[in-house]
């Protein structure tokens, strides 16, 4: 059967990488989680006292690029994939609020970009692969045969936010995501380098008011159009 690219790109928690990863598992499909490896450039950032409240030296990330090697491994146990920071397991950090809040200005640096962009071209070099970002169907695979662009309204984002940290005991209000949802917004879509923007041949998808079975659905009938060719 014909193995086939998937870009899902969109906004910070539109839930990109609950449906790509279903995707994934229900095509047999490599998934890739762009997200993950900006946020553990700015954990590595963060660790390395590069980065901080007051101050950020991006020069010296620059320098110390090549030190970065990031992979990702599946867990035995939970089969889940997770990624790797120089050898170690920094899933579950990268996840916090205070990743969150650092990462923006991170992925606005073009080298860290290039970088990234580089690997992430690596791993999809033989197609079957189902990756999920803010510029993987402009910039990484405009070649991609399906491009996803999802939206869904800021409060909406936030409170399914909200949920899933507070299920994770911590202890940030629904005020805080919001506005750490609106300031990612306005960075991803202003910085210079691969701003987050639909590409012209991408489906927009707003998923405010649509539950994840019936999204799966649609995207799932989206993928098969393209592998078997009806499309
Ligand atoms: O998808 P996420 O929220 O985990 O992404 C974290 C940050 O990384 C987000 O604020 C924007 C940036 N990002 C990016 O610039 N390009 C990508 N392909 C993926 C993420």
């Amino acid at each position: 059967m014909k193995k086939i690219t998937i870009a899902i790109d969109g906004f910070s928690s539109t839930g990109k990488s609950t449906v790509a990863k279903q995707l994934a598992d229900y095509l047999d499909y490599i998934y890739v989680d762009t997200g993950a490896m900006y946020r553990a450039v700015a954990l590595f950032a963060l660790d390395n006292k590069i980065l901080s409240e007051n101050d950020f030296n991006k020069e010296e990330l620059i320098k110390i690029l090549p030190e970065i090697y990031l992979e990702f491994k599946k867990n035995k146990d939970s089969g889940k994939v997770e990624i790797f920071l120089n050898g170690q397991n920094v899933e579950k950090e990268i996840r916090t609020m205070y990743v969150s809040s650092f990462v923006s200005p991170v992925a606005t640096i073009p080298e860290v970009r290039r970088k990234l962009v580089s690997l992430q071209h690596k791993m999809g070099i033989e197609k079957g692969i189902v990756m999920d970002g803010r510029d993987i169907g402009t910039v990484v695979f405009p070649e991609a045969e399906l491009k996803i662009f999802m939206t869904a309204n800021a409060d909406v984002r936030a409170k399914r936010r909200y949920d899933e940290l507070k299920e994770k005991g911590d202890t940030i209000t629904f005020d805080e995501i919001l506005k750490n949802v609106q300031e990612r917004d306005f960075m991803d879509t202003n910085r210079k380098d691969s701003p987050l923007i639909k590409a012209v041949d991408a489906i927009e998808i707003d998923n405010s008011e649509i539950n994840q079975e019936d999204q799966l659905n649609i995207i799932l009938q989206l993928a098969k159009d393209r592998i078997v060719g009806r499309v």
